[in-house]
């Protein structure tokens, strides 16, 4: 007998460009959990209404997302891939929790706590109920596992919370959503300026992106921070050279990485050889996705063809919860 696959459910933000750092944390697991799960991967736009309500550019967005993350291995036949507007259920799902969600919890969120800051002048309701929204999104398809970052932590615990109470008050028709990482801590992929992880939004010279050109790859991993290398045998690494092992292990052979070491214990390692190697494994990496992507993204017939088969798949996974919802709220009169 087959059993039924656990549901995981995911959505990414149509901001920005994909980089390393993504790829090594969020995305690659998304692709071997294609193979176990049962799996939704959203592009959340309408979350995006709540920091962006110019939509301009938001077509563009949404296609580059879905081509990056195609191009980086997840099949749109295996999962369910699709855009968070095109489920109208979302709405309606998101309108009953709303009403089990309490002003003081949605104000307490560090995530509100931030963007009304950075934004003292939309401090709009949806960024208040900004985790209603992606509770709706979560539960829409009763998916019990959350491919997420450490940030989206305090989100899953009040998805969790708006569970336990409509469970509660209406029956139990939901499971409660956990974080899965596939039993790893999430790989952390330094930035090349020494100091914390690549990030979307920080120094983007320190950021390798999947759509940088070779040349933009190599003049970043060149510029990455180095010194003078150790003068005596057993110096302790700097922080800024461990980092450059770290990403040598995401792309470069092992022998290369040993190769290196051991010019390190012998006080000849020489960066500029080193950086050189990277940059070229870098290359080979990316320069396959970045074409890949751009491939996608240039053909709107398939990324048309792919929105509406995940947008299917999406909404026939959402009738059915939404059936069970209505009828557990006793919301089915006739
Ligand atoms: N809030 C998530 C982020 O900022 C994106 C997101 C929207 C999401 N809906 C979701 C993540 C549902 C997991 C599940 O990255």
């Amino acid at each position: 007998m087959q059993l039924k696959k656990d549901i995981v459910m995911s959505g990414i933000r149509p901001t920005g460009f994909l980089h390393l750092g993504n790829y090594f944390g969020a995305v690659r697991n998304y692709v071997r959990m294609q193979e176990e799960y049962q799996c939704f991967f959203m592009v959340a736009d309408l979350h995006s209404l709540t920091t962006h309500p110019d939509t301009q550019d938001l077509r563009q967005h949404v296609s580059r997302v879905i081509a990056e993350n195609i191009a980086c291995g997840l099949d749109p036949d295996k999962v369910a891939l699709y855009c968070q507007s095109h489920v109208r259920e979302t709405a309606e799902l998101y309108l009953y929790l709303n009403m089990l969600a309490y002003m003081g919890e949605l104000e307490k969120t560090t995530t509100f706590k931030d963007k009304a800051r950075l934004q003292p002048d939309n401090v709009n309701a949806g960024l208040l109920t900004y985790p209603v929204l992606m509770t709706a999104d979560i539960i829409l398809h009763r998916a019990s596992l959350v491919p997420v970052g450490k940030d989206q932590e305090q989100h899953l615990e009040m998805a969790r919370n708006f569970v336990k109470r409509f469970n509660h008050r209406y029956g139990e028709v939901f499971p409660e959503p956990a974080a899965f990482n596939f039993g790893e801590d999430l790989l952390k992929v330094p930035s090349l300026d020494g100091s914390g992880k690549m990030s979307k939004s920080e120094n983007q010279l320190a950021t390798l992106y999947l759509a940088d050109d070779d040349e933009m790859i190599r003049k970043k991993v060149m510029k990455s921070k180095t010194d003078s290398g150790p003068l005596s045998p057993g110096t302790p690494m700097p922080d800024f050279i461990e980092n450059l092992f770290l990403l040598m292990k995401l792309v470069s052979a092992p022998e290369v990485i040993d190769h290196f070491k051991g010019t390190y214990q012998a006080c000849t390692i020489r960066y500029g050889d080193m950086k050189k190697q990277l940059a070229e494994d870098m290359v080979a990496f990316i320069g396959p996705i970045r074409e890949r992507a751009e491939r996608i993204r240039n053909d709107s017939s398939y990324l048309r063809q792919v929105m509406e088969q995940g947008a299917e798949k999406a909404r026939a996974s959402a009738r059915e919860t939404m059936l069970a919802v209505r009828e557990a709220m006793g919301l089915n009169y006739y």
